[in-house]
């Protein structure tokens, strides 16, 4: 008999069930080798839209593709086993109908094998979101600052520095609570509005750029990394990757010139 114990992955109601509690800890991820390190620490790992800026150098989300976010989605179920993985629908998968969002969800989760689907919009998006969630896909909303509503918004703009706005906000994430979101993301709005937010919910919030007050965190890997060139202000950097990996290039370059490399005798000895 096998004494193996087998680690099972996070479910989504395991995520809800969280609201008011612990901390929820959460990074993005976009490849198998980073996403091993990230499911050492998260409850969930995003394989966010954000990878069209952040791996393939666009100005936005808007123009990301199903397939990409597929192809990334199964790299990073590939590379984890405990963390639930949660993966971003593009923009123009799920927006025009609930059958539609459905058909690509569904696509998504078989062939991927993520835990559940990330989708942008409040209360424009609950009738697909409730839709999704009685026929079995787990959905995590997102409210605030919506990136691929980009050109609609006019830009990556703060939420909520006029009060009298906030109202929209809290009734988008009340809309998409009640229509069976098991999370929400909370993105770039400011802090007493994520603590009224994080209040009018009975799911968790999981902020980036919102302040503390909400249930759980989320931040982009590459920024907390300090890989990108530029970093958000409300993002903490943990790392210097960008230089790390320049002086390592930089060296690599010389020891070529230079013809510094182990000889055959020390590789093959
Ligand atoms: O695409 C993404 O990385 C996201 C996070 C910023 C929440 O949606």
């Amino acid at each position: 008999m096998s004494s193996q114990t087998q680690v099972r992955r996070t479910t989504a109601p395991q995520i809800a069930a969280r609201k008011g509690g612990e901390p929820i800890v959460s990074l993005t991820s976009y490849h198998a080798h980073t996403a091993a390190i990230v499911d050492k620490y998260a409850d969930f790992i995003l394989v966010g839209d954000s990878l069209g800026m952040v791996m393939h150098g666009m100005d936005s989300t808007v123009g990301v593709p199903l397939d990409l976010m597929i192809m990334h989605g199964k790299a990073v179920v590939r590379g984890t086993k405990q963390a639930l993985i949660v993966v971003d629908m593009p923009f123009g998968t799920y927006e025009e109908s609930p059958s539609v969002a459905f058909r690509n969800a569904a696509r998504i989760m078989k062939d991927t094998g993520c835990g559940a689907v990330k989708l942008e919009g409040g209360a424009r998006m609950a009738e697909t979101i409730r839709f999704l969630a009685d026929r079995g896909i787990p959905v995590m909303a997102h409210v605030g600052l919506t990136p691929q509503s980009v050109n609609t918004m006019g830009g990556f703009k703060v939420q909520g520095r006029d009060e009298a706005a906030w109202q929209v906000h809290i009734d988008d994430a009340r809309a998409v609570a009640e229509a069976g979101a098991f999370a929400v993301v909370v993105e770039g709005v400011v802090e007493d509005l994520a603590d009224r937010i994080t209040e009018a919910v009975e799911i968790p919030t999981i902020g980036i750029g919102a302040s503390a007050r909400c249930d759980g965190q989320i931040l982009v890997l590459e920024d907390m990394l300090g890989l990108n060139p530029w970093t958000p202000k409300f993002v903490k950097v943990y790392g210097q990757l960008g230089p790390m990996i320049e002086d390592s290039v930089k060296r690599y370059a010389q020891d070529v010139k230079d013809r510094a490399f182990p000889t055959e005798d020390e590789v093959y000895r």
